[in-house]
C-alpha cells in the first residue's frame, strides 16, 4: 500500500472514531439537549490543545454478541490539553458507545492518562457519563473500576481531581467521582446512584423516579454529594474552567496569581454598619464576604447543602484563598453535622494544596438536641476541629460577632494553630451567650423567684455578663485574638495577614496518617 493510501486509511479509522457509537446516537444525545463527548471536551480544552490517545483501542470482549460489535476508542475519550495555558489531562465517557459503559479496555484508557497526570503534576478532569459496569465484561469491568479507584485514591491530595457528572453515572461509576476533589452535576440530565428506580423498588418497595433518587438538585442540597449544580452541559464545563483557575497544578507548587486592580488598601464604609446591634438579628455574611474580596468575587461550593457554613474560593490581591464562614440568617449559623462535614472537607481539601483559609466567626455554638446527639454531631464536630488543627497553610480568622464555646475553638482558633486572629469591635467571645449562662450560674436564685423578678433579675444580670465578657477584650488580653480591627479595614488586614504569612512553614509529626473521626 503506498503511503498516500496508509495516510487515508488512518484518516478514515479518525473518522471513524469520532462517530463514536454513530449518527443516529448522537441525534439522541443532542435530542436530551446533552453535548457528545467530544463536543465536551472541546468546549472544556483550549482552542487546537487537545492530544487524544488511543483512538484504535476497542475492547477484547468476545461474548453476548461482542465480539462483532465495537467501536474505536471504546467509549470513552481520553488524553491531555491546556486550560488557560495550563496542562490538564482528560477523561471524557461517550455515552454512544454502549451508554458509555465501562469495560476493561475503557478503564485501562483512563489509568493510563491518570498515571501520566501524576509524573507531570497536573490536574485530571473527568467528564462521566455511564451506564456503570459494560454488563457483558462481567468481573473484568468491575476490575477496571477498582484499578481506577486505586489511582484516585493514590492521586487524592497530589493533583486536583474534578468530575462533572452529565448524564447517568450510576453503580460502580459513582465511586470514583466520590472520591475525587469536587463533583458537579447539571440540572435534569445527570443523576447519580448506587442502585437505580427498579432495584429500590425490589428491595425497599419504595417508587422513586431517577431525578428524585440522585438527580442534582437532591445531590446539591439533600445529600451534599455534588458541589456545584449546573443549568445546563455548556454551564458546567464553564464552571471546571473557572473553578480549576483558583487551585495549583499540585501539592507542591502554589495557586496562579491573577492579576487585579482592586486596590489593597480599599475601605468598605458599609462593614462598620453591617452587624445588627441586636446580637439576634441575622445580617448575610456573603455580604460581608463580597465587600473584601478582589472585585467582589466568590465561588460558592455547595451553595445549598448545610447553608449554615458558607464556603467557597475567592482571592486577595489576585491571591486564591479558600473562605469559610457562618452564616447567621441561616440557623443562626449554628455548628451541625451537615455544616461540620461541610468546613472539615473544604478545610483539608484547601491545606492539601496550598491554599491559604480564611475564617469568618459568628457562630453561636452547636446545635443541641436528640438528633444532633443520635447523628454523631461529636465525632462530627470533631473533623471539623480536627481539620483545622491539621491545617498547615496561612490561617487567619476574624471573629465578626459571636464565638461561643466549642465552636470558638473549632473556628480556626488561636489554639488550633491560627496564625493570624482578628475580632471586630462587636464580637462576644465567650464560653456560652448571656442568656444560657445566667441560666447556669443562677438557676437556683431564679427558681425562687417570681416571674416578674425573675425576668428582671434575668435583664440585670445578662447586661452585667455582657458588658464583661461578651467582647473582644477579654480573648485580646490573653492574645488569643491578635488585634481588635475597624471592620472597614478588614480586606487591607486580610491582605497583610497574607503577605505576612507568604513563606510561612508548619508541619505535622512524623506519621503515617493521622485518624481522622470519620
Ligand atoms: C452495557 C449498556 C449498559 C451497561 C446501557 N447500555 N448501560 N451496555 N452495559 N451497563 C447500552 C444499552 O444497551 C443501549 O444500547 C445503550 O447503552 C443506551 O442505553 P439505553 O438504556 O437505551 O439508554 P437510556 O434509556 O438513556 O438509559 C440509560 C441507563 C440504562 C439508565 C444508564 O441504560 C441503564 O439502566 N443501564 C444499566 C445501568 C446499570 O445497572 N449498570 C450496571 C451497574 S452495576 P443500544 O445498542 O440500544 O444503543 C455496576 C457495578 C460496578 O456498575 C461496581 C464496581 C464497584
Amino acid at each position: 500500500m503506498a503511503i498516500e493510501d496508509k495516510i487515508k486509511e488512518l484518516l478514515q479509522k479518525r473518522a471513524e472514531a469520532r462517530q463514536g457509537g454513530g449518527e443516529a446516537r448522537i441525534e439522541s444525545q443532542h435530542a436530551k439537549g446533552k453535548l457528545t463527548a467530544r463536543e465536551r471536551l472541546d468546549l472544556l480544552l483550549d482552542d487546537g490543545s487537545f492530544e487524544e490517545f488511543d483512538m484504535f483501542v476497542s475492547h477484547r470482549c468476545i461474548d453476548f454478541g461482542l465480539e462483532s460489535e465495537a467501536y474505536l476508542s471504546d467509549g470513552v475519550v481520553t488524553g491531555y490539553g491546556t486550560i488557560d495555558g495550563r496542562l490538564v489531562y482528560v477523561f471524557s465517557q461517550d455515552f454512544t458507545v454502549f451508554g458509555g459503559s465501562l469495560s476493561e479496555m475503557y478503564a485501562s484508557k483512563i489509568c493510563k492518562i491518570m498515571d501520566m497526570a501524576m509524573k507531570a503534576g497536573a490536574p485530571v478532569i473527568g467528564l462521566n457519563d455511564s451506564g456503570g459496569a459494560r454488563i457483558q465484561e462481567g468481573v473484568k469491568s468491575l476490575g477496571g473500576y477498582a484499578e481506577i479507584f486505586e489511582r484516585n485514591i493514590l492521586a487524592s491530595g497530589v493533583i486536583p481531581q474534578l468530575s462533572g457528572i452529565f448524564g447517568p453515572c450510576a453503580g460502580g461509576a459513582v465511586y470514583s467521582p466520590a472520591i475525587t476533589d469536587f463533583i458537579m452535576m447539571t440540572k435534569d440530565t445527570s443523576y447519580m446512584f448506587v442502585t437505580g428506580p427498579k432495584v429500590v423498588k425490589s428491595v425497599t418497595n419504595e417508587d422513586v423516579t431517577s431525578e428524585e433518587l440522585g438527580g442534582a438538585r437532591v445531590h446539591s442540597a439533600k445529600s451534599g454529594v455534588s458541589h456545584f449544580i449546573c443549568e445546563n452541559d455548556e454551564e458546567q464545563i464553564m464552571l471546571l474552567r473557572k473553578l480549576l483557575s483558583y487551585l495549583p497544578q499540585n501539592n507542591m507548587e502554589e495557586p496562579p496569581r491573577v492579576e487585579t486592580n482592586d486596590p489593597i488598601d480599599r475601605l468598605e464604609d458599609a462593614l462598620n454598619e453591617i452587624i445588627p446591634e441586636s446580637p439576634n438579628k441575622p445580617y448575610d455574611v456573603k455580604d460581608v464576604i463580597h465587600a473584601i474580596t478582589d472585585n467582589g468575587e466568590f465561588l460558592e461550593v455547595q451553595r445549598t447543602y448545610a447553608p449554615n457554613i458558607v464556603v467557597g474560593f475567592a482571592r486577595f490581591n489576585g491571591q486564591s484563598v479558600g473562605i469559610i464562614a457562618n452564616q447567621p440568617s441561616y440557623l443562626a449559623g449554628v455548628l451541625d453535622i451537615n455544616s461540620s462535614r461541610k468546613g472539615a472537607r473544604f478545610v483539608r481539601f484547601c491545606d492539601a494544596f496550598n491554599i491559604p483559609i480564611v475564617t469568618l466567626v459568628d457562630v453561636p455554638g452547636f446545635l443541641p438536641g436528640t438528633a444532633q446527639e443520635y447523628g454523631g454531631i461529636i465525632i462530627h464536630g470533631a473533623k471539623l476541629l480536627f481539620a483545622y488543627g491539621e491545617a498547615t497553610v496561612p490561617k487567619i480568622t476574624v471573629v465578626l460577632r459571636k464565638a461561643y464555646g466549642g465552636a470558638y475553638d473549632v473556628m480556626g482558633s488561636k489554639h488550633l494553630r491560627g496564625d493570624l486572629n482578628y475580632a471586630w469591635p462587636n464580637a462576644e467571645i465567650a464560653v456560652m451567650g448571656p442568656r444560657g449562662a445566667i441560666e447556669v450560674l443562677y438557676g437556683r436564685e431564679l427558681s425562687k423567684k417570681d416571674q416578674e423578678a425573675r425576668a428582671s433579675f434575668i435583664a440585670m444580670m445578662e447586661e452585667e455578663y455582657r458588658k464583661k465578657f461578651a467582647t473582644p477584650y477579654v480573648a485580646a488580653k490573653y492574645g488569643y485574638i491578635d488585634d481588635v480591627i475597624e471592620p472597614r479595614n478588614t480586606r487591607f488586614r486580610i491582605i497583610r495577614a497574607l503577605q505576612s504569612l507568604a513563606t510561612k512553614r508548619d508541619s505535622l509529626p512524623m506519621k503515617k496518617h493521622g485518624n481522622i473521626p470519620l
